[in-house]
C-alpha cells in the first residue's frame, strides 16, 4: 500500500488479536507505512501490553533505522525515517505541565510523526490523537488490540487481517 497524504475525517474503529511479538511488530509496520506526515498516535494499555513492540513496528514502517527502545526515562527520544518521528513515553509523567516542558505540542508542526505511549496520562482532549490503540493482555503471547482511526487507515488494516 502507498502512504497515504492525507487522512479523511470520517473515523471508525476495529478490534483485532494478536497471537505473538511478531504479529504486533507486523500490524506495527502496515501502520507506519501508511500513515501521512504529522500523524500523531496514542498507544496505551498496561505495562507490557505491547505498546512498545507496537512503536518499533511503526518506526520500521517509517523507515527508521535507529535502535527503538522504551523511552521510559528519558520520556521522548527522536529518530529519523522517512520524515522524523518523536517517540514519548508517559509512564513517568508526574504533572500534566511536563508535557509543555518537553515541547510535545510545539513538536507537533504537521510534519513530525509523533508516537505517545500511556497518551492516555493526558487530560482528555489535551492530545487528540489520530490514531488511538488500546492493546489488552488476554493471554501469554495473545493481545487484543483495539484501534481507533480515520477510516482508510481500519480499511487498511482490515485488507491485511483478512
Ligand atoms: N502478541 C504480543 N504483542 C506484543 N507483545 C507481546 C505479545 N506477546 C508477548 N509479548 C511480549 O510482551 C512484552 C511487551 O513489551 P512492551 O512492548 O515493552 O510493552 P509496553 O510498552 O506496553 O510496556 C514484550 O516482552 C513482548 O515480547
Ligand atoms: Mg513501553
Amino acid at each position: 500500500m502507498e502512504r497515504l497524504v492525507s487522512f479523511e475525517t470520517r473515523r471508525e474503529s476495529c478490534k483485532l488479536e494478536s497471537r505473538s511479538p511478531a504479529e504486533t511488530l507486523e500490524l506495527g509496520a502496515l501502520i507506519g507505512g501508511i500513515i501521512p506526515e504529522g500523524c500523531v498516535m496514542s498507544l496505551e494499555g498496561g505495562l507490557g501490553a505491547g505498546k512498545t513492540l507496537l512503536a518499533k513496528g511503526i518506526c520500521l514502517g517509517l523507515g527508521v533505522k535507529d535502535e527503538v527502545v522504551s523511552p521510559s526515562f528519558i520520556l521522548v527520544e527522536e529518530y529519523r525515517g522517512v520524515m522524523p518521528v518523536m517517540h514519548f513515553d508517559l509512564y513517568r509523567l508526574e504533572r500534566v505541565e511536563e508535557v509543555y516542558d518537553l515541547g510535545l505540542f510545539e513538536i507537533d508542526d504537521g510534519h513530525r510523526v509523533i508516537i505517545v505511549e500511556w497518551g492516555d496520562r493526558l487530560p482528555e482532549g489535551m492530545l487528540r490523537p489520530d490514531i488511538r490503540v488500546v492493546l489488552r493482555v488476554t493471554g501469554g503471547e495473545s493481545r487484543e488490540i483495539l484501534i481507533e482511526a480515520p477510516a482508510e487507515l481500519i480499511r487498511a488494516v482490515k485488507k491485511e487481517e483478512c
